[in-house]
């Protein structure tokens, strides 16, 4: 890892162990140049890949093109309407009510370490692990100037972006745009990689070709949405898992989000990433400053595999702080598809006692355990417990779970208010709403307005308390509806346009609190399923849920785009009852086993009224969990076969550190007629290393399972699976 600048070539050179990322400062003009990004090179004065000894020309060179020049020009981080006509990363509203920036290169700083963001997530490192450059550019006439912050790991080919962005002027400037990152490129070969998804099918990897002009994904709900994913990705079309060109931009962030490709009349490409500007304008008042959250740059030329690895040690190693991070979650069991609102004590009580004959480690109470919430209608910001459900309360059957041997945790929606609450008829301002509009409800609930800070202090308080009042050890928090209806009493007319983002700092203040308050607290997020697995919200707890979607074949494909970016350790994942409740299909137990195996592994089911068979199963599972977790929490993870292409079986597998053991999933989705044993090639193992397979007791060598590969019979039925142990002999 080194960060150098080259002060006779106005070269900035960052480079990780593989890949190289260089800034030029352009001639005279000291316009801020992206001149390269990839496969890390030798040279230092690459300032030829700026072009700007072409046609049009520098500026100082040429002036009466320099809007042309200003349009080709691989600008690091471009303004607007001063002649490049392109996307901006950058736009303002001026006191003068203009709409003009030119950021200019005025110093820079580098450093060993890596600051962090006020108010925002954001990877981490200490000085022997990161370095960090800054670079200050400014517009004179705006009395603005941006900082450019660029860090690099030690141990990761990543560059991690931010802007900060400084009012020097006497007067507001509002912002209307500010990407976190923009890249200019040229269009060599590459596809359009995105995750899009519903509910219920989220993150489902979908490619698509380049054309001119601009292609993105977003979302502008508030949250980063179950539709599109604050990632993108451009695939060298000869990529393969294992080798090609890949470029992933993410988005450290949990609200709205713009991810972009524009491809102009030279065939070259700006990507850029950063907060959604629709319903954006935020005033920065002079002397202040606007920190614009992290965005993620990873290039491998190892494939998709390449970027998968580096982005999961990545998060384990650099963003998610939990203590649970490096630790064997407890097994737990939800009572949300076993009861939903129908449970009282006696009901939680028997799945406990029926749960820890089985080794499951936790029972969590989900919905409908406050107010008077017997549907989800009502009591939402009500966070009083229902006696008439819990009879003696919350410590009594805290303290009889606790005794029956398991943890316990909890369900909270603490962003909402139902307008059918107490909160709401005392507070009925709290909501997020434009005055004199009725506002949109959205499974018959609003948002409360979390920029106020009595708002968000209550609900604080109200968590607090409860969490206060019992051993819990666990905290499941859901966001069940998006924005709609952006007004706020709190914010002036002048700055309505900062709740989105306001909101998503208040979402994290709570978080961080919480996660200080309770530092042994294992929170998982969740929103309706998987609509805020993102990112920033992994900052605050080790694992997101990652769909309401509990069916073993669909998670196959919500699986394989989740754990395409992020560990599988933090991959909410439970076995449910068949006929599956979202889908109605019906798989094996063992096959629901292993798909969740993959994740952070539990149960969503009525153990005390599943058919016997399948409970007898459950200790053979919890068992398999113990083995098999810290391998699948820690290990790189493989792709080796999609479903998603071949419509017929699917295949991940995941390697220990070391080498020394592997674990491949496979899962035959549709059996296929008097049909030969099926090949499949794991990946990621030692080639001299001498590995036995545990089901078969074969002895074969690391090169000749991953060249010859291993053989599989074919199952009978549909949806069957085995998991493949090789382990060093
Ligand atoms: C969301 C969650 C579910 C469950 C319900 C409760 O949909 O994703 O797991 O907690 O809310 O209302």
């Amino acid at each position: 890892m080194n960060i150098a600048y080259h002060a006779e070539s106005g070269i900035f050179k960052l480079d990780t162990e593989k890949t190289s990322y260089i800034i030029a400062l352009a001639d005279k003009e000291r316009f801020i140049g992206h001149a390269y990004y990839g496969k890390k090179i030798s040279d230092t004065d690459v300032t030829y890949l700026l072009r700007t000894g072409e046609n049009p020309f520098v500026p100082s060179k040429n002036n009466r093109d320099r809007s042309s020049f200003f349009d080709t020009f691989p600008m690091e981080f471009p303004g607007c309407n001063t002649g490049d006509y392109r996307e901006s990363a950058i736009e303002v509203i001026d006191a003068q009510g203009h709409n003009a920036v030119e950021l200019i290169y005025k110093e820079h700083r580098i450093m060993r370490g890596k600051p962090g963001l006020p108010g925002l997530p954001a990877t981490f490192g200490g000085e022997e692990e990161c370095m960090t450059l800054e670079i200050d550019a400014e517009d004179k006439c705006l009395g603005m100037e941006a900082t450019l912050r660029y860090s690099i790991f030690a141990d990761s080919d990543i560059v991690a972006r931010s802007v900060s962005v400084k009012n020097c002027s006497e007067k507001s400037f509002f912002l209307t745009r500010i990407m976190s990152a923009s890249v200019d490129m040229d269009q060599e070969d590459y596809k359009l990689l995105t995750l899009h998804g519903s509910w219920a099918r989220e993150r489902h990897m979908d490619y698509r070709e380049i054309g001119y002009g601009k292609q993105s994904v977003g979302s502008t709900k508030g949250e980063s949405s179950h539709q599109e994913h604050p990632f993108m990705a451009l695939v060298s079309k000869k990529a393969t898992q294992e080798s090609g060109n890949v470029y992933g931009f993410h988005f450290v962030y949990s609200g709205n989000f713009l991810a972009q490709v524009e491809k102009n009349q030279f065939d070259s490409l700006r990507i850029q990433i950063g907060i959604h500007p629709k319903n954006f304008c935020y005033e920065v008042k002079p002397g202040e400053c606007f920190e614009a959250p992290e965005a993620i740059l990873v290039y491998s030329s190892e494939g998709l595999g390449g970027m998968t690895r580096t982005l999961h040690d990545l998060y384990r190693n650099h963003l998610i702080r939990s203590p649970y991070k490096d630790k064997k979650r407890p097994i737990l069991i939800n009572n949300w598809e076993a009861t939903y609102f129908q449970f009282d004590t006696e009901k939680l009580l028997s799945i406990a006692r029926e749960a820890k004959k089985a080794g499951i480690e936790m029972l969590v109470m989900d919905d409908g355990w406050f107010g008077y919430r017997n549907d989800d209608n009502t009591s939402l910001g009500d966070w009083t417990v229902n006696e008439k459900k819990l009879q003696g309360g919350l410590k009594y059957l805290v303290d009889e779970v606790n005794k029956i041997g398991l943890k316990f945790g909890i369900w909270f929606e603490p962003e909402m208010i139902s307008p059918d609450s107490e909160l709401y008829r005392a507070h009925p301002d709290w909501a997020i709403a434009i005055d004199g509009r009725t506002p949109c409800r959205s499974r018959n609930q609003f948002v409360l307005d979390l920029t106020r800070r009595e708002v968000l202090e209550y609900v604080y308080n109200a968590v607090e308390k409860i969490l206060h009042s019992a051993n819990i050890e666990y905290v499941k928090w859901d966001m069940n509806r998006q924005l709609t209806d952006l007004g706020s009493v709190y914010l002036g007319k002048e700055n309505q346009g900062e709740l989105c983002h306001r909101y998503v700092l208040a979402v994290y203040e709570l978080q961080e609190r919480l996660t200080k308050e309770f530092p042994n607290l294992l929170l998982e997020n969740c929103s309706g399923g998987g609509a805020r697995f993102d990112p920033g919200m992994l900052y605050y707890s080790p694992q997101i849920w990652c769909s309401d979607d509990t069916d073993a074949i669909e998670r196959l494909l919500i699986q394989e785009g989740t754990a395409l970016i992020y560990p599988l350790s933090t991959m909410g994942a439970h076995v449910s009852d068949c006929p599956n409740h979202t889908v109605g299909r019906s798989t094996p137990f063992s096959t629901r086993g292993n798909v969740a195996l993959a994740g952070t592994f539990g149960y969503e089911l009525d153990i005390t009224k599943i058919p016997e068979e399948d409970r007898s199963r459950i200790p053979e599972q919890v068992a398999m969990y113990h083995k098999y977790n810290d391998l699948i929490r820690n290990g790189d993870y493989y792709r080796i076969a999609s479903y998603r292409q071949n419509h017929l079986y699917d295949c991940y597998e995941v390697v220990s550190k070391d080498k020394k053991e592997a674990l491949i999933t496979y899962v035959q989705v549709l059996n296929r007629p008097n049909y030969h044993s099926r090949i499949i090639k794991p990946a990621g193992l030692n080639p001299q290393m001498r590995y036995r397979n545990e089901e078969t007791g074969e002895l074969l060598f690391g090169d000749t399972l991953m060249n010859a590969g291993i053989t599989i019979q074919n199952m009978w039925g549909d949806f069957q699976s085995k998991l493949i142990h090789l382990t060093e002999v």
